[in-house]
């Protein structure tokens, strides 16, 4: 008898999987990149017309086939070569794994020297960007962050659904959101909070005419909801078959989204009100916030709330993802739960070491100039999960049938069905592609 999630804890992972990084390093230095508020707009157009109905889609698919991906595809779509993109999803999960796992170090690192005190050590606001660089270039320190995060990861997801995952996510997911509340609170009580919330919510309008922005604003969506990696797919296998899939994506998807403004409310004020340009782009978190963090009073405290918010977020995504190749690892390999998650988690580390030694022992390997970390993260958040995306909204669109898909999905045939079945059919593909082309 397969796994599964009680109600409440599978919202509460489903959550914890698309709140993560994404959220917080990721979507407030992409946001301050790409112009703020029309960034967040075109967003919020992806998330509701491409991110929803991938989310309904791949639970759909998840919750009929009961399976890891790859067997899922295989037996609902037994002509086609549909199960392609769970291979695909298989072999990604490793890739985004290795690259995810650095940067969730770099946050584990963060967390304990600000609750230790080692981190307040340089004492001045612009002392950062040098303590930054020379941890990140340093060989074993960064891969031993990263190794202790995947070691955490492989211990809850080895032990199961109910008693790992969900029970994990059940005690970190509350403290998430009071910290994350705790810390906008607190930001948008200092002078000079107000120019933050005008860049968050007043458009730039020329930022509209840029493809650019569409392109960083789609991967933004597609990367923090976590969707086109058959995560949702692996998740909905565990789903009771009784637990409504639409009310339940746009639960997970409405929580994501807020844990993003949040995130942007905790983080925007602060830098504007110390007057510190918002595009500094991935080492806002890791240079600009230490610094300011360690100006402000009480910032210490503050500090340590960041980068455990940063690091625990983290955490609960990389069960998900370690989850998409440990169900497909212990049915192929017919072995435990445990052994796969350890031989997935293994294979990971390996493919996030050149990402994680990119600023050191290979930092003159580049990729199109960007150092390897972000030649990953380009790759995964505007290559693979787009094309992972663009293959499971065919699949649902056309290739499984009208009438089962909305079937699977509770959805009949009311207008919300068609509605559900447009997007896959036509608007995400046709947005996507239209955007690959563009660039
Ligand atoms: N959504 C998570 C975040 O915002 C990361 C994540 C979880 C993810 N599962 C994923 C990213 C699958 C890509 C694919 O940090």
């Amino acid at each position: 008898m397969r796994e599964q999630w009680t109600r409440s804890g599978f919202l509460l992972a489903g959550i914890g999987s698309a709140a993560g990084l994404g959220n917080i390093w990721r979507f407030s230095y992409v946001a301050g990149e790409n112009g703020g508020a029309a960034f967040l707009i075109i967003y919020l157009l992806a998330v509701i017309f491409i991110g929803l109905p991938l989310v309904i889609a791949e639970l759909a698919i998840g919750s009929k086939g009961r399976n890891d991906a790859v067997a899922t595809l295989r037996h609902e779509a037994p002509t086609g070569h549909w199960y392609i993109a769970g291979g695909l999803s298989v072999v990604g999960a490793f890739f985004i794994l290795g690259f995810y796992s650095v940067i969730a170090g770099w946050a584990l690192k963060y967390f304990v020297g600000a609750a230790d005190g080692s981190l307040w050590a340089p004492q001045q606001l612009n002392a950062y960007h040098a303590y930054f660089e020379g941890f990140i270039a340093r060989p074993f320190e960064p891969l031993g962050w990263q190794l202790l995060m995947l070691t955490l990861t492989t211990a809850v997801v080895a032990g199961g659904i109910r008693h790992g995952i969900e029970a994990a996510n059940r005690l970190l997911m509350p403290l998430l959101c009071l910290i994350v509340i705790g810390l906008a609170a607190y930001s948008l009580s200092l002078d000079g909070a107000e120019k933050g919330l005008d860049f968050l919510f007043t458009p730039d309008w020329s930022a509209f005419t840029r493809p650019a922005v569409y392109m960083a604003a789609i991967g933004q969506a597609f990367f923090s909801l976590g969707i086109g990696m058959a995560i949702f797919l692996t998740y909905g296998s565990y789903l009771d078959p009784k637990q409504s899939i639409t009310k339940s994506a746009s639960i997970i998807v409405l929580g994501d989204s807020l844990l993003a403004i949040t995130a942007g409310l905790a983080i925007f004020p602060a830098v504007f009100a110390f007057g510190i340009d918002p595009a500094q782009g991935p080492e806002l978190a890791f240079i600009t916030l230490p610094g300011l963090f360690s100006q402000i009073p009480g910032g210490r405290l503050i500090g340590t709330l960041f980068f455990g918010l940063l690091a625990g977020a983290a955490l609960t995504s990389m069960f998900s993802i370690l989850e998409v190749p440990s169900a497909y690892l212990a049915r192929r390999l017919s072995c435990s739960r445990r052994k796969a998650t350890l031989l997935a988690a293994s294979l990971s580390f390996i493919a996030g070491i050149p990402p994680a030694l990119g600023f050191g022992v290979f930092e003159q390997v580049t990729i199109g100039g960007q150092n390897l970390l972000d030649s990953y993260d380009d790759a995964v958040s505007h290559l693979l999960l787009p094309t992972g995306g663009i293959l499971i909204a065919l699949f649902t669109g056309w290739g499984w049938g009208k009438r089962r898909a909305l079937e699977a999905a509770g959805l009949d045939n009311s207008k919300l069905g068609e509605l559900w079945l447009l997007c896959l059919q036509y608007i995400g593909p046709l947005v996507i592609l239209t955007i690959f082309i563009a660039l």
